[in-house]
């Protein structure tokens, strides 16, 4: 169906925008897609930017010099609406030297209706906004931009959301790894969250679709994917299994996947990491909060102690996993006793990563209707201490690796060294005396380690 409307509309969509373009001297314009929040959105931006390669669109190296600018956004945090509307501010100013540029906006932060339509009163220099649950329509928007030439904003949800597995996807951030979208959407609704509301009710994708995108992937070099959705632990018939089917895949070397939550985390999942030398010892495992009172008022369901006897059994079986894990702090309600609890969980679990949010009210929540916020200073000085708890900890953890030998896949290569990636997801900066490029893995000695990242030289043991 997409490919239809791309085929017939591609050529009079190109030079009807090509044609109406202020400059007009170049053959074909550009596009520039700025992502913000997480590896999802990153993933979509990659598939939206095979669908405008698609229409005849090339890509541009920057916003400056793009004809149709399109910010793929986030709402996770009031921060991030803040920062995406600051930089549209930006846009506006451009298009008044440049009025045939075209501006959209999609994403989790458009897909709520009160943004829709703060654009479509305050913003009218924004030709297009779409959302999250109807992203394939793209051609078919952008067609009614270019030929109606009025204001489009259609966030309409459609429950049966394609993937864009056909799309090509040229533009992939990295040539050797490719988070894979294997479910949409969540139906947890943590209280604090807006993901529900934006992104719908949670749905797998088919394990067919999956493997033929990961089977493509393989095929173009990818020997790394990220199996994404909001709680993979609940994909549908069974996660194990596809980690399973996708380990059979030829060139796939890791598996890694994100986000798990703790409620679903069963021991067959905990069988299978440990069975499957392609699935990595790793696992992101956000725990928001240390107090059970503070859990259960964010319907996280469990407990702190269901949460330690989680990590017991992951250990168990797999002694060295790296668990990492978000935390919010200054929950509604959240006292100096609840916030000693994570604390004391940031002790006992030892986290290899945290990322540490301070809370952010998002209307629409039940948390936003709180009244019991905790004072911005009390937060902020919650936030500093628990960074300071955290660091130490991952300092330890990576001192504890100097000496060792550990194969290391290669991200980036620098004027000077390497950087890549161990199973466990550490950073490794690295030098190597014969030429390697990214994807390649080597084993690597730790030779010294900082708090967010190790050093290290090619072993040839
Ligand atoms: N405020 C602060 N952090 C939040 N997160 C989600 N919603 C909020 C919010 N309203 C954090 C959670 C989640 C991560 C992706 O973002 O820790 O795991
Ligand atoms: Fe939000 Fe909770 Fe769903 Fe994660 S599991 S996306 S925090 S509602």
């Amino acid at each position: 169906m997409i490919l239809v409307i791309v085929l017939e509309n591609y050529a009079y969509l190109v030079s009807s925008h090509n044609d109406s373009l202020a400059c007009g001297t170049r053959g074909r314009p550009g596009f520039f897609v700025r992502t913000y929040g997480c590896q999802m959105n990153s993933r979509d931006s990659e598939k939206l930017s095979g669908l405008l390669l698609q229409l005849g669109y090339v890509q541009a190296i920057t916003q400056e010099e793009a004809d149709l600018v399109l910010y793929n956004t986030c709402c996770v945090r009031e921060s991030a609406e803040d920062r995406i509307f600051g930089n549209l501010g930006r846009l506006k100013r451009t298009k008044k030297d440049k009025p045939e540029l075209i501006i959209a906006v999609c994403g989790c932060m458009t897909q709520q209706p009160d943004i829709a339509e703060k654009i479509r009163t305050k913003h009218k220099y924004i030709n297009l906004v779409f959302g999250t649950m109807n992203r394939h329509r793209l051609p078919e928007f952008l067609w009614r931009v270019i030929s109606e030439k009025k204001q489009v904003i259609d966030i309409s949800e459609e429950t049966d959301l394609p993937e864009l597995t056909d799309i090509p996807v040229t533009t992939r951030e990295f040539p050797h790894k490719a988070g894979v979208n294997i479910m949409y959407g969540c139906d947890n609704f943590c209280s604090y969250c807006i993901v529900p509301y934006v992104r719908g009710r949670e749905k797998s994708r088919p394990v067919e679709d999956i493997l033929k995108e990961v089977t493509a992937l393989a095929e173009d070099g990818v020997k790394e994917v990220m199996l994404l959705g909001q709680n993979v632990n609940s994909f549908a018939p069974s996660f194990p299994e596809l980690l399973r089917k996708i380990s059979y895949i030829p060139g796939i070397e890791r598996i890694r996947f994100m986000t798990s939550h703790p409620k679903d985390c069963s021991d067959e999942l905990i069988g299978i990491i440990k069975e499957l030398p392609k699935v990595c010892d790793s696992i992101h495992l956000p725990i928001q909060s240390g107090s059970t009172k503070v859990l259960e008022d964010m319907n996280r369901k469990y407990t702190k102690e269901d949460y330690l006897s989680l990590v017991h059994r992951l250990r168990t079986a797999i002694p060295n996993i790296a668990i990492s894990t978000d935390i919010i702090v200054g929950y509604p309600g959240e006292t100096e006793e609840d916030f000693l609890e994570t604390l004391d969980v940031v002790q006992k679990v030892r986290f290899s990563n945290a990322f540490t949010f301070l809370y952010s009210k998002r209307s629409g929540t039940p948390a936003a209707l709180r009244t019991d916020t905790i004072p911005a200073k009390t937060a902020s000085e919650r936030f500093d201490r628990l960074i300071a708890e955290i660091s130490p900890i991952q300092f330890t953890i990576n001192q504890e690796k100097i000496g060792q030998v550990l194969p290391v896949m290669v991200e980036e290569i620098t004027p000077t060294d390497y950087k890549g990636r161990t199973g466990d997801h550490s950073l490794v900066h690295f030098t190597c005396p014969t030429p390697l490029k990214q994807g390649d893995i080597v084993s690597v000695k730790v030779t010294n380690a900082k708090t967010y990242y190790l050093t290290g030289e090619f072993s040839h043991v």
